[in-house]
């Protein structure tokens, strides 16, 4: 029996904020109530979950170099980075892990800048506007997609 699928969930800049954002578009969870949803999630479909929060653009990036070989699979809200990092979204395809991008609120719906994300071709699913339930359907996406990789 293969080990369970290591997923890494990666949380960009202000995230850490959670609880004390807007919470018409965030909701009211702290980042550590989320991750605590989070964790249940991954432990009804047998994932195993690690979670990196980070303001710093470069951390982000080296975490993401560093998962080579260490994750199956990502799920990733980088926040604002999402708009415009083109240096994540290099990372992100060198890391050339099967990815989804979530974001808690419908950046389809709200202003202009916040609709493109350069990340979003990279990844096998983009969900927003789903709050916490996004991350659990983001870890069925990946589970299903690892399914189909391992079969
Ligand atoms: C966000 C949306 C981004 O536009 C914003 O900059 C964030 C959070 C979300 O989860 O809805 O920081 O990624």
């Amino acid at each position: 029996m293969p080990g369970a699928y290591r997923i890494e969930v990666m949380h960009g800049v202000n995230l850490n904020m959670l609880g004390r954002r807007d919470p018409e578009h965030y909701g009211t969870l702290t980042l550590m109530q989320l991750e605590q949803h989070i964790s249940e999630f991954a432990a009804e479909l047998d994932l195993e979950v690690r979670f990196l929060q980070t303001n710093a653009e470069s951390e982000f990036i080296e975490h993401l170099q560093g998962l080579i070989g260490m994750a199956d699979g990502l799920v990733l809200n980088p926040g604002a980075w999402s708009h415009y990092s083109w240096a994540i979204r290099d990372a992100l395809e060198i890391a050339a892990l099967p990815a989804v991008e979530v974001h808690l609120s419908d950046v389809k719906a709200r202003e202009e800048w916040r609709r493109v994300s350069v990340v979003e071709e990279l990844c096998v699913a983009s969900i927003c506007g789903k709050g916490v339930e996004g991350y659990k359907e983001a870890l069925q996406v990946l589970h299903a997609e690892l399914e189909k990789a391992r079969a």
